[in-house]
């Protein structure tokens, strides 16, 4: 098993940044979703990461800064930041917002995944700062952390979410911080800065209009020059039992059809549905963000019943319910 610190013990930080001074891999809590964090100029360390993930190495990683000195942390990786990205740091750091800017050709590489170009963030979770800040005293300038799943699976918004994704790796081979459960609980919005205009490539909590008023530019739909993102693969976040998305009235049928044989099936929706009594089921919180903050934990609770089917209530439409219905399209797909 990897090694479990609590992260409110300040040793715990030290232990953390040391760790990734010397090249080893640590859990990291952030106030999205758990990160599996290596020093990103470390090419056998990155390399590891995509190891424990199981992830392509031609998946990029995202480039995790300190809030101290971000402009060293951005000229370092970075060779161009339009004017746009500028206002959207400014707007947007710590927080959960992610940059595709262009990358210097000397450094990064193996974490950029063989792009021209690098994704920084700055995540603003008190004890991902902290990790930041005490690693960089230690000559780490960015850490690079994908979430802490393996490669398609259900980010992880608990340490104890990335204690099970990675049973298989010893005490000596993982770290994990537990700070607690993620306060956003979806990925970062993820804009692409390396076209002139910006580009939204991953949707989040932040939404279209938030940015676009940040940027001071319209925002572009991606299209078939955008990068390839893994988080943007179609199926991705699955968990093992099918997740089904309908409304309330496919919901209210179809349970009506099954009646008592709807024992392999569990249910997340907001609008009330009869089914059969004992079925693994959740209400989904009304509220964007309260649904997204849960989402990826009840995903796993309700795969950990061992169903085969997950039917979940389609969200509702509008701007902030955008990352959630996301995920929720690629876990269905
Ligand atoms: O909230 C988050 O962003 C979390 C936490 C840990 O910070 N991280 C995360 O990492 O979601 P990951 O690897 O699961 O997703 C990173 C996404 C991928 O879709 C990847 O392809 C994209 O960012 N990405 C990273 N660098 C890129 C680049 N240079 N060009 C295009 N896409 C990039
Ligand atoms: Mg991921």
């Amino acid at each position: 098993m990897p090694l479990l610190l609590n992260a409110q013990e300040p040793e715990a930080i030290e232990r953390a940044a040391q760790c990734l001074a010397e090249g080893g891999l640590v859990g990291l809590p952030t106030e999205t979703v758990y990160g599996l964090a290596a020093d990103a100029d470390n090419a056998s360390a990155v390399q590891r990461i995509f190891e424990a993930k199981d992830r392509p190495a031609d998946h990029p990683l995202i480039v995790h800064v300190a809030a101290e000195s971000p402009r060293a942390a951005i000229d370092h990786y970075a060779r161009d930041v339009p004017a746009f990205a500028e206002r959207l740091i400014a707007g947007c750091w710590p927080g959960p917002l992610t940059l595709i800017l262009p990358r210097r050709a000397d450094v990064g590489a193996v974490a950029a995944g063989g792009q021209d170009s690098i994704g920084l963030r700055c995540p603003s979770h008190p004890v991902a700062q902290a990790v930041l800040r005490a690693a960089a005293a230690r000559g780490v300038r960015g850490v690079a952390a994908p979430s802490a799943n393996r490669f398609g699976r259900v980010s992880p918004t608990t340490a104890g979410h990335v204690m099970d994704e990675f049973t298989a790796l010893g005490e000596e081979q993982l770290l994990v911080l537990d700070g607690g459960a993620c306060p956003v609980g979806i990925e970062s919005t993820i804009v692409d800065c390396t076209r002139g205009h910006p580009v939204l490539l991953r949707p989040g909590m932040l939404t279209p209009a938030r940015l676009e008023a940040m940027a001071g530019e319209p925002l572009r739909a991606r299209d078939g020059a955008s990068p390839r993102a893994s988080g943007t693969l179609e199926s991705h976040y699955a968990p093992r039992a099918k997740v089904r998305l309908m409304d309330a009235k496919q919901l209210r049928a179809a349970f009506q059809v099954l009646g008592k044989d709807a024992k392999h099936i569990a249910l997340y929706a907001r609008s009330p549905i009869e089914a059969a009594r004992g079925l693994p089921r959740r209400r989904m919180p009304d509220d964007a963000a309260a649904a997204a903050q849960e989402l990826f934990a009840v995903l796993r609770e309700l795969d950990a019943t061992g169903v085969r089917l997950i039917w979940v209530e389609t969200p509702p439409d509008g701007a902030e319910w955008d990352g959630v219905r996301d995920r929720l399209a690629r876990a269905a797909a």
